[in-house]
């Protein structure tokens, strides 16, 4: 591969060897997934395409196995075949014949209702059965990517059969709980109390799948493997930090369920939080699960509670009208599949929220997220203060930039700094110039769906990157007051932003009045 002008060379690039990574490159434990929601877009486009990613890998274990559960008449020859022609169109490179035969000779499938107690007891011979078979030593787990009204009861019946029982520590049992995990605070807490009386809270594995982008478990690595960003994190040197997470596309098929839950709980309490955190946190102490879990709950506690009128000064709410995006005219939101014609749900929000800790008082962070926006990013800016003094300032330089650094996630993937250079010439005049970091230049790309780490992490018992209890729950204190409030006093001006655009003008607004602006820019 050429090395980019003025990049390191990958030889110089110093990656850990095997021995010293925390999760070392071996297989996954011997076991047998469950998937609740076999026939579901998530299991054909992400979960498979993930397992085999694995299995090429060699990170899955020759004793594995699939069992699918939907409620679609369907054999395990029908579901093998249906998978076998998806796995071409979402495997993300060619597929090896070899590797997938072996793999579609794992998978089982059932045909049940989820809500079908008779199912539970089957489920439980045919897993005795595949055990045997393929010798899993009796490790299960469950995903459930289910509607989330079905969460608590699968739970609770796997618990009645006794597939939740790992007394004798010489197997395990674990539940995978797909997003959104509650509608509010209160039901968030009641699910947790649910799952937690049929299991321990070390079995539940609560998934955001933005934890499995590479990108965003490298702030991590940015941020605590390097000596020189930790001392100027802080208030002294942050303006403030600014997160947007925007979307070209509008609701798509999914019409029914984003018109009962809204921009606000899709992203905010969930992915947003993550992003939050990471960027924000104190280093923990360890890079174990909890050791790192307890710093991210920290800062989501740390979050300063919005007052009925902070949420009217502090946060923006937006609907999608029709617009143009990529050239084409697309329908406003309440034109959608399966969305009322008079729909005041908000695919669109923005806030200010402080944290009230010593490293972050006084340093705004920003987010904004939202459909059919003016271009598809997701980026956290970090803005620095000013140089303190104006040294240019009888020469044609009025005003100095502050410097930006920019932590791409998404669809660039990479780390950016914006300073200020002399524009060559008689004249001292200063121009904006970058310092790029871009992943794929340096470590090339790989096929991945992001679920890759995840699923590979429950099978080896590494919950770091899932949610515990306490954090889901603090991630819904922070959205819960501007819930309420946007409930008692409905929208009146929706649609309020053009599809193709940047949102809502209060939006913009919001940074205006603090004499800033979001970092916009062109598709
Ligand atoms: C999902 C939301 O959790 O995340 C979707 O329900 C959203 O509405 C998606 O589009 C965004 O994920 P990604 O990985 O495409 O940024």
């Amino acid at each position: 591969m050429a090395t980019p002008r003025g990049k390191l060379p990958m030889a110089q690039v110093e990656v850990l060897p095997q021995t010293q990574q925390r999760t070392p490159g071996r297989p996954g434990d011997p076991c047998i997934m469950v998937i609740f929601g076999a026939a579901g877009d998530l299991t054909r486009r992400k979960l498979i395409p993930a397992l085999y990613n694995l299995a090429k890998a060699q990170l899955l274990s020759r004793e594995f196995a699939i069992i699918g559960i939907a409620h679609t008449a369907m054999s395990t020859e029908e579901f093998r075949n249906k998978l076998s022609e998806d796995i071409r169109r979402f495997a993300g490179s060619e597929v090896d014949p070899k590797i997938w035969e072996w793999f579609t000779q794992r998978i089982y499938y059932i045909a049940s209702e989820f809500d079908d107690k008779s199912l539970y007891p089957k489920l439980k011979t045919t897993l005795d059965k595949l055990d045997k078979d393929h010798s899993t030593h009796q490790n299960f787990f469950f995903y459930l990517a289910t509607a989330p009204q079905f969460f608590g009861q699968i739970v609770e019946q796997l618990a009645a059969v006794g597939l939740m029982d790992e007394s004798g520590n010489h197997h395990w049992r674990r539940v995978i709980i797909e997003k959104p995990f509650g509608h509010d605070l209160e039901s968030a807490r009641a699910l947790n109390k649910q799952l937690l009386s049929c299991a321990s809270e070390k079995q539940i594995y609560r998934i955001d799948h933005y934890l499995g982008k590479e990108t965003v478990q490298n702030i991590l690595a940015f941020r605590f493997a390097n000596g020189i960003f930790e001392p100027i994190w802080n208030r002294r040197y942050i303006d403030h930090v600014q997160i947007t997470v925007a979307e070209t596309v509008g609701v798509e098929s999914r019409g029914s369920y984003y018109d009962t839950a809204g921009a606000l709980r899709d992203m905010v309490p969930n992915h947003i939080m993550q992003l939050i955190s990471l960027t924000s946190m104190e280093p923990p102490i360890s890079f174990r699960p909890d050791a790192l879990r307890d710093e991210q709950a920290k800062i989501l506690h740390a979050i300063q509670p919005l007052s009925s009128e902070d949420v009217l000064s502090r946060t923006v709410r937006g609907q999608y009208g029709s617009g143009v995006e990529d050239g084409h005219p697309v329908p406003g939101y309440r034109q959608e599949e399966d969305v009322p014609p008079d729909s005041r749900t908000e695919t669109f929000v923005a806030m200010k929220l402080a944290i009230d800790n010593w490293r972050w008082a006084d340093v705004p962070f920003y987010l904004r997220t939202g459909k059919r926006l003016a271009a598809q990013t997701t980026e956290i800016v970090i803005q620095f203060r000013r140089a303190p003094f104006v040294l240019f300032r009888d020469t044609p330089v009025e005003n100095l930039m502050p410097n930006q650094m920019v932590l791409h996630i998404q669809p660039q993937e990479g780390i950016s700094l914006q300073f200020a250079a002399k524009v060559p010439g008689p004249i001292m005049r200063l121009g904006a110039v970058d310092m790029n970091f871009n992943y794929a230049d340096y470590f090339g790309t790989q096929p991945s769906t992001g679920y890759e780490r995840l699923l590979h992490d429950c099978m080896i018992g590494d919950a770091t990157l899932f949610q515990r209890a306490d954090m889901v729950e603090a991630g819904w204190c922070v959205v819960s007051p501007v819930l309420d409030v946007w409930k008692a006093l409905p929208p009146r001006n929706f649609p309020n932003y053009p599809s193709g655009s940047w949102g809502p003008k209060e939006a913009d607004e919001l940074l205006e009045r603090d004499g800033r602006h979001w970092r916009n820019f062109d598709r």
